[in-house]
């Protein structure tokens, strides 16, 4: 077997880790044949914690987990590896908008960017995962100059497996017979699922749904899922989030198969006319380790208008984390 794969994870003794690492050490990002050593970064005062994690990953016996290390040093855990998956931030709580997390979170993302800058493989991977995720992964390609910008992602596969879902329960069709969902934008409320391209089982998806429901319960549903869960669940979702990023991760690495894409946030490279350099989601194919962003698709005025609703929110988020942008 090849040299394990090095992937660092920040907030490894929160609840989204909790679910992902086990994964993660299963072999389901790289693949079966793959061995991975994990880097998991803590504050401080939750060391203890991230050791009871490495003590059940220990448990687990994964052939494929080549080791785990624990540590409050970010340079310690960035140091060379070919994947970070930055999950560490603070929730959100009932009431709040993912938005109103930017003050505690945003530094973060500029200290951890710096680091990464510092010991980061250029070419590493990284999925930012704490709120608000387009514009934390926003700021951290702002100060790590060195690392390859098309490489830092945000999470939007949830509210793409959200979407998948909601179409599946409404036409009573099986998640695997539904490709070619997107997802436009912003992992907000301003975000776009779209089921323009949607095909089920081979047809397409807005013969079996009208129009009234994909615009008026479709997209509000999918867009508020994140805010449902904090509500029924007292947190924010955990498992979901540790999935989505799994998906992302193996999407990427592994590609995605023939006919079908998914949708990722990444640094839009002006398609779409949406602003060059801003994190938006867009669905994208991946082959050989790197994605492609499906750049063709003629997207209706009302789908537009609101794609750019939500670039418009990316931009008031950016401008009010200025300061960070070093
Ligand atoms: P959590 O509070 O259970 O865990 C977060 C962990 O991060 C804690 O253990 C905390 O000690 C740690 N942490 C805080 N600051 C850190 C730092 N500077 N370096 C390293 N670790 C740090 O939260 P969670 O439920 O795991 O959620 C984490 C983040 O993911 C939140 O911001 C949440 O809103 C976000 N989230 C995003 C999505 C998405 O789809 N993009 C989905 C779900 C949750
Ligand atoms: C989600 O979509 O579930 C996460 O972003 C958590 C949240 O705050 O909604």
């Amino acid at each position: 077997m090849s040299e394990p794969k090095r992937i660092a994870v920040t907030g490894a003794a929160g609840q989204i880790c909790y679910s992902m690492l086990f994964r993660i050490a299963n072999g389901d990002i790289y693949g079966p044949d793959q061995s991975v050593s994990l880097q998991l970064l803590e504050i401080t005062p939750a060391l203890g914690l991230l050791e009871a994690v490495k003590m059940e990953l220990d448990d687990c016996a994964f052939p494929l987990l080549h080791d785990v290390v624990c540590t409050d040093d970010a340079k310690v855990a960035l140091k060379d590896v070919d994947a970070a998956l930055f999950v560490g931030a603070k929730p959100r709580g009932p009431g709040m908008e993912r938005k109103d997390l930017i003050n505690d979170n945003g530094k973060i993302f500029s200290a951890l960017g710096q680091t990464l800058n510092e010991v980061g493989n250029p070419e590493c991977k990284v999925v930012v995962v704490g709120n608000p995720a387009n514009t934390n992964a926003y700021i951290l390609k702002a100060n790590a100059p060195n690392m390859n910008p098309r490489n830092i992602t945000a999470l939007t596969r949830l509210d793409h497996n959200r979407a998948i879902s909601q179409l599946a329960a409404k036409t009573g069709s099986r998640i695997g017979e539904i490709n070619k969902m997107v997802i436009w934008g912003n992992h907000s409320t301003t975000q776009v699922p779209d089921i323009t391209w949607a095909t089920i089982g081979g047809k397409k998806a807005t013969d079996a749904v009208d129009t009234a429901w994909a615009h008026d319960t479709f997209i509000p549903t999918v867009a508020k899922r994140g805010a449902a869960v904090i509500d029924a669940r007292g947190s924010s979702s955990a498992a979901s989030a540790a999935n989505g990023v799994v998906d992302h991760m193996a999407s990427w690495i592994q590609g995605t198969p023939e006919g079908d894409w998914v949708s990722m946030a990444v640094p839009s490279d002006g398609s779409y006319g949406i602003d060059e350099g801003l994190i938006y989601s867009f669905p994208v194919t991946c082959k050989n380790g790197e994605y492609t962003i499906i750049d063709d698709l003629t997207v209706t005025d009302t789908i537009k208008e609101k794609m750019l609703a939500s670039q418009a929110e990316l931009n008031e988020e950016r401008d009010t984390v200025k300061a960070l942008l070093s």
